[in-house]
């Protein structure tokens, strides 16, 4: 009898929430409008999990920790690539860049710049020598708190800022442009880097220049579930 009772509330917990998730207007509500209804997390997963596994974990994986060796990005954890000045709000942004991609062929795809190939495959103008490629090496180590070379890290601070120019994108504390896409390269969270924070990793990514792509799912996917994507991803980003 009890239990009985108690697969009853259940369901009838779970019929309530149904209905809730049923009344949610994912198609005219903006996404930020989305986010305060009650119930709306679980809504979002349940539309946004199934959409995932089909489009997303072949490159993103099963579990959104990405690939560090094919430069897909984590998607657990809350450091973004693109953000706040391109949208109203960051919920805003992530759909935009679901929208649009980044690097794709949509006409307003996410693409302001790449990060330049200093190594012997780049434009003359930008080759840097492997001790200076080996000095930036260092200053990157420096700033994402990692064990480095003083010295080194130090005449890396000046390529930095002057003949390399890795501030213009990095920015001068070297936290990135979010309105670029350009990374944050003093965070500490390993799954944040999405080529990798190793030594070899972050010199591949100085000598070879980066410029990955995703696609766009804007006509591909409803407005709806690029909604429900957002703020499932956000919502259980740690
Ligand atoms: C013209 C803009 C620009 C310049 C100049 C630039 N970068 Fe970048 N950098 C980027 C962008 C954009 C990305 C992200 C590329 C991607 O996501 O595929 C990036 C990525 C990186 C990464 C990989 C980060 C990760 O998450 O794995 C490292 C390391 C890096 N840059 C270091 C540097 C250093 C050091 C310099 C100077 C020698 C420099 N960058 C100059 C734009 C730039
Ligand atoms: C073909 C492989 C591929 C597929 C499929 C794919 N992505 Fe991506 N995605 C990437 C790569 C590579 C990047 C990194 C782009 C860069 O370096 O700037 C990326 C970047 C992103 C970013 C930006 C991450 C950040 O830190 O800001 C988001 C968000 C994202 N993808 C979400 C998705 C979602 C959601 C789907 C499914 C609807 C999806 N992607 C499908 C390869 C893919």
């Amino acid at each position: 009898m009890r239990a009985c009772l108690q697969v009853a509330l259940a369901l009838s917990a779970l019929l309530a929430a149904d209905a809730r998730a049923a009344d949610i207007d994912w198609n005219t509500l903006p996404v930020e409008r989305l986010a305060t209804l009650p119930a709306i997390a679980p809504a979002a997963a349940a539309r946004a999990q199934p959409v995932y596994a089909r489009r997303c974990a072949a490159c993103h994986g099963a579990d959104r920790a990405g690939d560090t060796a094919r430069g897909v990005p984590n998607l657990a954890d809350a450091v973004w690539l693109w953000g706040d000045g391109t949208a109203d709000s960051e919920l805003e942004a992530l759909v935009e860049t679901l929208r649009v991609g980044i690097r794709s062929a949509h006409p307003k795809t996410r693409a302001v710049t790449v990060m330049p190939a200093y190594g012997a495959g780049g434009r003359p103008e930008a080759r840097l020598s492997l001790a200076q490629i080996e000095d930036l090496t260092q200053l990157v180590l420096a700033l994402s708190g990692q064990d480095h070379d003083p010295a080194a890290a130090q005449r890396g601070r000046a390529l930095y800022a002057g003949a390399a120019n890795c501030i213009s994108c990095h920015g001068p504390d070297g936290s990135g442009n979010s309105d670029y896409g350009a990374s944050d390269l003093t965070v500490r969270l390993p799954s944040a880097w999405v080529y990798g924070r190793t030594p070899e990793a972050i010199r591949d990514s100085i000598v070879r220049g980066r410029a990955g792509t995703c696609p766009a799912w804007g006509g591909v996917l409803p407005e709806a579930d690029l909604k429900a994507l957002a703020l499932w991803l956000r919502g259980t980003a740690q």
